[in-house]
This record gives C-alpha cells, structure tokens and sequence, in this order.
C-alpha cells in the first residue's frame, strides 16, 4: 500500500475558480431546492422563506466557509480531516478524530443512496415525458399509482440504475474533467431553463395566490419548532453542509481561492434556485385553487405532472421541467458520493476507477433494495445526521484545532486577512445553533 503522503501528491485539484464555485452551486443545487423547499414553502408559508433565509445567511456561510477550509488545510474528507484536527492538539490522538469522522462520511454515502433513489425516479419522468408514454396518464389518481408502483421496493430497477451508471461516469472522469465539467454545462443549463418555466408560469390565471402565500409571513407559524427545524435542516441540507460534501470539495480547492467570497455566492445561487423552484411550483398549483398547505411530498411527482399535461405546450413544460431537476439531482448525487470515493483514493491509494467500482457497486445495490423506504431513511438522515455531521465539523476545526489555524486558513486567497468577527461566530454562533436544532430534532420529532 502506498503512503498517504504519496497519495497526497496525486490529488488533483479543481482547474479554475469558477468550476470549484459551479461545482459547489451544483453540489448545493438539489433535490433540496426543487422539492423539498416548494414543499416546506407551501406547508408554511412565507415564515418559512424567512427562516429559511436567515439561516442560510447568517449561519449556513459561516458553515460552508468552515467545511472549505477544513478540508483545504488537511487535503481530505472528513476522515483524514477530523484525524488532522486532533492531531494538532495532541499528536496521539488522531485516532478519536478518524473514529468521529467515520459518521458524517457514512452520513453521507446513506444520504447519497437514498439521494439515487429519488434521482431514478426523476430520470423516469425526464425519459418518459421526452418519449410521451407520461402523458397518457390523466387524472391525479393515475399518477398517484404511478408514483405508488415506482416508489415501492424494487419499482424502478432500470431508471434507478441508469442514473447511477451515469453519475459514477461522470465521477470516473476525474475532477475537473469529470465533475467540473459536469457541473459547468448542467447548472447554467438549470437555471436557464427554471427562468423559463417560472415566466411561463407567471402568465397563467390564478397565479397570483401561490406568490401570495410565497411571501406572505404569518407570524403566528414561527411558533411551531418544526418550523425552525425544517428550516435549519433544509438551509444547511441545500449549502451541503453535513461535515462532508463541502469539506471534501474545499479539500481540491487551492490556497489562492477567496472562500468567503466563494461561500456567499454559493449561498445565493443556491437560494435562487430554491425560489426559482417554488415561483414555477406554488403559482402553478395555485392556478388549481389547490390549499397549498396540505399539498405534501406528492407536489414533484403527483401534483406538477398532472398539471402540466393540462397545460399548453404541456409535455414540452414537463421535459424542460424534469430535465432540469435532474441536472439538479445529478450534480448533488455526484458531490454525495465523492467523499466515500476519495476515501479509497486519499487512505487506501486505490485508483480512481477502482474506487469508483467499490463505491458504485455498494452503492447500487443498497440503493436497489431499499427503494421502498426512502421517505422515512431520507427523513432520518436530513433531521439527524445533516446537523451531526454539520457540528461535528464546526467542532473539529473551530474548538479542536483552534482559533490561530482558523484564522489563518480563512484568510487565504483573500485580499486581507479575515476580520476577527468570524471565529467567534463560527465558534459560538454557529456550532451551537447547530447543535441546538440537533437536539430540537431530537426532541420535537420524538414527540411528533
Ligand atoms: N444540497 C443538495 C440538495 O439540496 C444535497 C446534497 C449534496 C448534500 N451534497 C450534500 C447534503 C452533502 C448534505 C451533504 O439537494
């Protein structure tokens, strides 16, 4: 076996600074975005959007600058990053690190095979509306048992697989000839493409109500816990940020990228996308007069066909739309699975091919027999191991390896150190509200 240090030298690293943004808008850039915050938008209302806000901005950038940089200074994932973090304290205690750094890498390869599932089930719709075999479904009950039969164990063998043979090709091209280049042609694309529908959207009848409820706070709803929790979990879920996507896409990242600079960008891009998603999904169900608060997880797969097959120029609304969620879907799947991938590269000197082999076929095979599960194991992992994994790392790097390696890493790439406001707000601010909004899950979903 050859020594980490050699395998150290061949890591690659991104080939400009904007395919390293891109790569993380894509990562961010996800199902998270184009289902589950039109969903949780249209349980809540607007008080969601505000939370959603303030969690992303104040907190969420704290985070996703703390992961970047912690995986910069240790050249790793989570592993070799926690283990580095130790070290620094006491040079024999790497091992705790490695040891607590083994759960948000799992966290993360659970997280990407249930992520696969939901990522089929796009492709299907993509490649059925394309062929038109989608449209000759139409009533609401009809897609409802097209979306039972998909959904339940073993029901979408051969879309489930397709979409994993070609993440796993896009991940076997390496970094920047594989995932930049990926993330460089599909997010612009998504983008354009969401701009289009929400236009198209705006011009029809009844629209109206579903911005209203878009904006609208209804400061009665910032009562509920779950409210903030949700809210929580989905800013730090769409940035990434569980202790091992962003860590290990900042650990390719060179010394002369501002990632201050870089975070706050993610960040709004990926806000963007997420209203983006809702401005074409709520005003469209409102054109039905549907009570959006009780509309559920059905909206992407029940609720928007259905009404784009009555839409003019329908299936044409419905590919674009499904092409672009996939694009969505395919640039986070390729961020969740680069972690567990790395890990047989950076520790176990494997090839990347051979790595991509192990981790594609472990991950195929889970992922084909757990299908029918996936709401409740997605649930699980976005309530409790996004925040673990999330203020495992804050704490690593900011209480274990301290505030001087903070500050200097930070400022890396940037035209003047990074002022002293960060640290005690990476430190304080941010760990503890993570740690808060883990216990709360705990908590409040315990009671139900
Ligand atoms: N951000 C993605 C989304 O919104 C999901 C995701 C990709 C993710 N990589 C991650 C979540 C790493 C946690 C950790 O759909």
């Amino acid at each position: 076996m050859k020594s980490e240090q050699e395998n150290l030298a061949k890591r690659e690293t991104w080939q400009s600074k904007w395919g390293f943004i891109l790569a993380c808008i894509g990562s961010a850039v996800g199902m998270g975005n184009a289902w589950l915050f039109p969903y949780r938008l249209a349980t809540y209302g607007g008080a969601f959007l505000l939370m959603y806000l303030i969690f992303t901005f104040f907190i969420g950038v704290t985070g996703v600058i703390g992961e970047m940089n912690l995986g910069r200074a240790a050249r790793s994932g989570p592993i070799g990053a926690f283990g580095a973090a130790c070290a620094a304290r006491r040079a024999n205690c790497a091992w705790v690190g490695k040891a607590l750094g083994i759960i948000p890498l799992l966290g993360v390869l659970a997280l990407a095979i249930g992520y696969s599932i939901i990522v089929g089930w796009i492709l299907k719709y993509t490649i059925t509306s394309l062929s038109g075999s989608l449209l000759t479904i139409n009533s609401v009950t009809g897609f409802q048992m097209a979306f039972g039969q998909m959904a339940a164990p073993f029901g979408n063998n051969l879309y489930l697989l397709l979409g994993l043979l070609l993440t796993f090709f896009i991940m076997s091209q390496g970094i920047g000839a594989g995932i930049e280049k990926a993330n460089k042609l599909m997010i612009p694309l998504f983008y354009v493409m969401f701009i289009g529908l929400a236009l198209y959207v705006a011009q029809r009848e009844g629209a109206q109500a579903g911005y209203q409820w878009m904006f609208t706070i209804d400061w009665a709803e910032l009562r509920r816990p779950m409210l903030h929790v949700y809210a929580l979990g989905q800013a730090f879920f769409t940035l990434s940020l569980a202790g091992s996507g962003t860590v290990i896409y900042g650990s390719y990242l060179s010394d002369d990228t501002d990632t201050l600079d870089a975070a706050w960008k993610i960040a709004l891009f990926s806000t963007l996308a997420a209203i983006l998603a809702a401005l074409v999904i709520i005003p469209a169900m409102a054109t039905t007069g549907a009570k959006l608060s009780t509309s559920g997880p059905g909206l992407l797969f029940i609720s928007m066909p259905y009404l784009f097959a009555g839409m003019p120029a329908g299936r044409l609304i419905m590919i674009i739309f499904f092409l672009a969620v996939l694009f969505a879907g395919l640039t986070s799947l390729v961020n969740l699975f680069e972690a567990p991938m790395a890990l047989l590269q950076d520790h176990f000197g494997l090839s990347r091919k051979t790595s991509v082999l192990i981790i594609g076929a472990l991950g195929t095979l889970v992922a084909l027999c757990i299908q029918g599960v996936v709401a409740a194991w997605m649930d699980f992992i976005s309530i409790y191991l996004v925040p673990l994994g999330a203020a495992l790392a804050g704490i690593m790097f900011a209480w274990v390896w301290g505030r001087q390696k903070v500050q200097q890493e930070v400022s890396k790439g940037r035209p003047s150190a990074i002022g002293s406001w960060y640290y005690p707000l990476y430190k304080y601010v941010f760990c503890i509200i993570t740690m808060l909004v883990f216990a709360c899950g705990i908590i409040f979903q315990g009671i139900g």
